[in-house]
């Protein structure tokens, strides 16, 4: 597959506000009625010190009323503020969360209809940390560290603004003072964080994609040792995690120098306040007005900076979900017609496929295939049968050439559609955990139990349900670990006989049966109606022989059959 489709560990951060925009236009209401509230919240909290430096003012002047208008002011906002930031709190990451939910159906949606080539690409311990825990770690961001941040940015912003209203000179003092060794601090710790960050993620589900292959071999691991390598290769892997998450921790470090700045910030407007107040360019209530703002004002930006990695860590995650997202989306329709005839011609034109570029495993095969076609494919263990198979079956897109069903090429079908005229019996069957009945149901079109009970009649193998514990009901295991190879090809061979497909393409679908039981399941194949066109894919050529016109595939090149020597 090449580079560029496939997920990166660090993907682009830029513009990810608009990039998330198609996900947060739905809850764009709530969203907007949530910052609001917190923009208000962030005014009662400003609006305090103005109130302090008008009550001095009053004090100065030995107004009582006024002393006491501005006690009552404070008050008030106090109350204000506590009902705005409860109301943030409530709304903010309720709304969010709905917009994580989103994601979440999104991806999961998308991971399930993802071409087969994309999900073989990538180590399922990856996609499954992308699909589930670091959505979680983001969740977990906005319900508890959301709200404060956005609330102090809100704070930082109407504070801003009420300063330069109050006295330009002293904001220009305040602003020197802090703005620029706030910038460079917090830059520095970007530049640190942000790396850091991405490594965390990308190492965290190295760990995960590591931790699941050692569950998926463990048989293997017991049988023939070799454990402590994997092992290693895990502990590896954490300890890369662990060296990216002290490196994220050292950004952090950095914001505490931010309150020597708030120090010196603060004898600085003592200064030049004090010269203003004894040449009565301003009044004490407004020095007084600035040395609380900049108190809070600091403490907002602190509170900021500590959550600063977090929000870091937050924007990879999300920048990690829509880079799959991105790359997973569907391929545009072209409005084609639905549904296609229920028999049709399957015709193959130039087809060939590379896994890696320049490296072709199926070539140039050119094949018609008209309805009730019977052929069969034999060819060496690697000569491209399975990638044969799933090309025909439109699990695979050709790298090169077409494959029409009834004309349409299979890339402009809809899945669904496709699923139901070609059914491919696979050499690996794919089981879920649940009931045999669910795993045979596993099909386009849901059949009912006595239909399912039909299709297995069809195969002759009744008296194969019948010896399992509980029959149709019996619990096959967490992916099926309980049967046997062969019974998972059985249960791939009912699943095909279910569906009425125009095309059937069976990859060496019957290699781990017993003679008796293949036997059956050929005399169903061959009893097929005749204008269901059947592929039979064997590395014996014996094998197909006894069901269809054999060619031989040999190294990715469809030929005719040879005569067999014996
Ligand atoms: N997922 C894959 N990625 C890369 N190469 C693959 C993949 N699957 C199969 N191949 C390669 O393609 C060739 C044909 O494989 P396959 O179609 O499975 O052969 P067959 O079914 O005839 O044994 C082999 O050389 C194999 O190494
Ligand atoms: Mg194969």
């Amino acid at each position: 597959m090449p580079r560029g489709l496939l997920l990166t560990e660090s993907p682009n951060q830029e513009r990810l506000f608009r990039r998330s925009l198609p996900y947060l236009r739905e809850y764009g209401g709530r969203l907007a009625v949530a910052c609001l509230v917190a923009l208000l919240t962030a005014t009662s909290m400003a609006l305090v010190a103005p109130a302090i430096g008008y009550a001095v003012d009053r004090l100065v002047d030995r107004d009582g009323r006024g002393l006491a208008v501005a006690t009552v002011a404070v008050v008030v906002l106090a109350v204000i503020r506590l009902a705005c930031q409860m109301g943030t709190e409530a709304l903010l990451p309720r709304a969010v969360e709905l917009v994580i939910r989103r994601l979440r159906d999104k991806v999961v949606e998308r991971l399930a209809t993802a071409p087969l080539r994309f999900i073989e690409a990538h180590r399922s311990g990856d996609l499954l940390r992308r699909a589930t825990a670091e959505l979680a770690d983001l969740a977990a961001f906005t319900r508890t560290r959301l709200t404060t941040m956005v609330t102090n940015a809100a704070y930082l912003l109407v504070m801003s603004v009420l300063l330069v209203l109050y006295s330009w000179q002293l904001a220009i003092v305040l602003a020197v003072a802090y703005v620029p060794t706030h910038l460079v601090l917090l830059r520095l710790a970007d530049r640190i964080s942000k790396p850091a960050s991405a490594a965390e993620a990308s190492t965290a589900s190295d760990v995960a994609a590591h931790f699941r292959e050692l569950l998926d071999i463990r048989e293997q691991l017991q049988l023939h040792g070799g454990g402590e390598k994997w092992l290693g290769r895990l502990t590896g892997a954490a300890r890369a995690q662990q060296r990216a998450v002290l490196w994220n921790q050292r950004g952090l470090n950095l914001v505490s120098a931010a309150q020597l700045v708030q120090a010196v910030a603060l004898g600085a407007l003592l200064v030049v306040g004090g010269l203003q107040v004894t040449g009565d360019a301003t009044s004490l209530g407004t020095v007084v007005v600035f040395l609380v703002a900049a108190r809070q004002m600091s403490g907002a930006i602190t509170q900021i900076s500590d959550l600063g990695s977090h929000a870091v860590a937050a924007r990879v995650v999300l920048a990690r979900v829509l880079n799959l997202l991105h790359r997973t989306r569907p391929r545009p329709t072209t409005g084609l017609p639905v549904p296609t005839p229920a028999r049709g011609t399957l015709q193959i034109r130039d087809l060939t496929y590379a896994y890696v570029p320049g490296h072709d495993v199926v070539q140039h095969v050119s094949v018609t295939l008209p309805a009730g076609d019977r052929v069969g494919v034999y060819g060496e263990t690697g000569s491209g049968k399975t990638t044969l198979a799933k090309l025909l079956s439109g699990l695979y897109t050709p790298s090169n050439g077409s494959i029409t069903y009834a004309g349409i090429d299979l890339l402009h079908l809809e899945p669904a559609e496709l699923r139901k005229r070609i059914v491919l019996v696979p050499q690996e069957v794919h089981l879920v955990t649940g009931t045999l009945l669910e795993n045979l149901a596993l099909i386009p079109t849901r059949p009912t139990r006595a239909e399912v009970e039909a299709g297995i009649s069809s195969l002759e193998l009744d008296m194969w349900v019948a010896g399992l514990p509980h029959g149709l009901d019996t619990d096959i295991g967490p992916r099926g670990q309980r049967l046997s190879a062969g019974e998972r090809q059985l249960i791939g061979l009912v699943r095909a006989a279910l569906v009425d497909a125009a095309v059937l393409v069976f990859d060496e679908a019957t290699a781990n049966l017993d003679l008796l039981t293949a036997e059956r399941v050929e005399s169903a194949i061959r009893q097929l109606a005749p204008d269901r066109t059947v592929i039979v894919i064997a590395h014996r050529q014996a094998t197909v022989e006894r069901l269809a016109r054999p060619m031989q595939l040999r190294g990715g090149v469809l030929g005719p059959g040879r005569a067999q020597q014996y």
